[in-house]
């Protein structure tokens, strides 16, 4: 799934979190959001995950405007990962993964799926648990699954290694780019960590509700290479 963003404000009393943002994400690309505490971070992501609408200017989806008739199909076909893992206390692991499944709409075996997702983070052993009794990067895990239940274009994450130690949130990292390779999702992730920054294709950095600078992440491999290139 594409996305752009052309011209977009956000304005709170007294308060300009967004302040022209022009953004254009291909279809596929990985971006870490980065810049301090207040910077617009999660606003951007609200926006584009059609929680929120800009005050003026377009957040366009696969070419198409993000208007309010089309929110509500738009919130079905993306995932989103929260700092806090927001599982539903009394269900088990699978339930939770299941949940956003809309009834009416199924057309796949969604405990299938959701075993299938669990595997993939390393939970189908735990598939009965409650999230209580589980670690935060498993709860962390949990709620990746969960965001994949309805294969999703786009992937957003807001801090999602915000709540763990930094091996686990590594672990998180790793997962959220393998599982959106594997299945071509585009992903924006908000973070502080500029490790995880490092790990994206693209770093895109706010400040004051405008973006500050944004690079091509160049690959350690491509790095490489190149010295290579520069041997006599
Ligand atoms: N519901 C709200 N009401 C008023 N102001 C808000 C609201 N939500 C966000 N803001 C303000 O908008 C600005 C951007 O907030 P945002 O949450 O996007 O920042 P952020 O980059 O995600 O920060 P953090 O790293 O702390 O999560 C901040 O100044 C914040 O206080
Ligand atoms: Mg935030």
């Amino acid at each position: 799934m594409g996305v752009t963003l052309r011209g977009v404000t956000r304005q709170y009393p007294g308060i300009r979190a967004l302040d022209g943002i022009d953004l254009a994400i291909e279809d596929g690309v990985s971006v870490a959001l980065t810049g301090p505490s207040g910077a617009g971070k999660s606003t951007v992501l609200h926006l584009i995950g059609g929680m929120d609408r800009p005050d003026s200017g377009t957040v366009e989806i696969d070419g198409t405007e993000l208007t309010p008739g089309r929110l509500d199909a738009h919130r079905r076909r993306i995932g989103f990962v929260f700092q806090r893992f927001h599982l539903l206390p009394a269900l088990t692991v699978l339930d939770n993964v299941v949940a956003p499944v809309l009834p009416r709409r199924v057309d796949f075996d969604r405990k299938a799926r959701a075993m299938e997702l669990l595997e993939g983070v390393g939970l189908a052993n735990r598939a009965g648990a409650l999230p209580s009794e589980l670690s935060g990067g498993q709860q962390q895990r949990v709620a990746v699954a969960r965001a994949l239940i309805n294969l999703p274009g786009l992937l957003l994450a807001d801090e999602p290694t915000g709540n763990l130690d930094s091996t686990t949130g590594r672990e998180i990292i790793d997962l959220l780019l393998t599982l959106s390779e594997r299945y071509g999702m585009t992903m924006l992730i908000a973070t502080h960590d500029a490790e995880v920054a490092a790990n994206c294709d693209r770093v895109v950095r706010l400040h004051d509700g405008r973006i500050v600078s944004d690079q091509q992440v160049t690959p350690a491999a491509d790095v490489l290479d190149r010295l290579g290139g520069l041997r006599p």
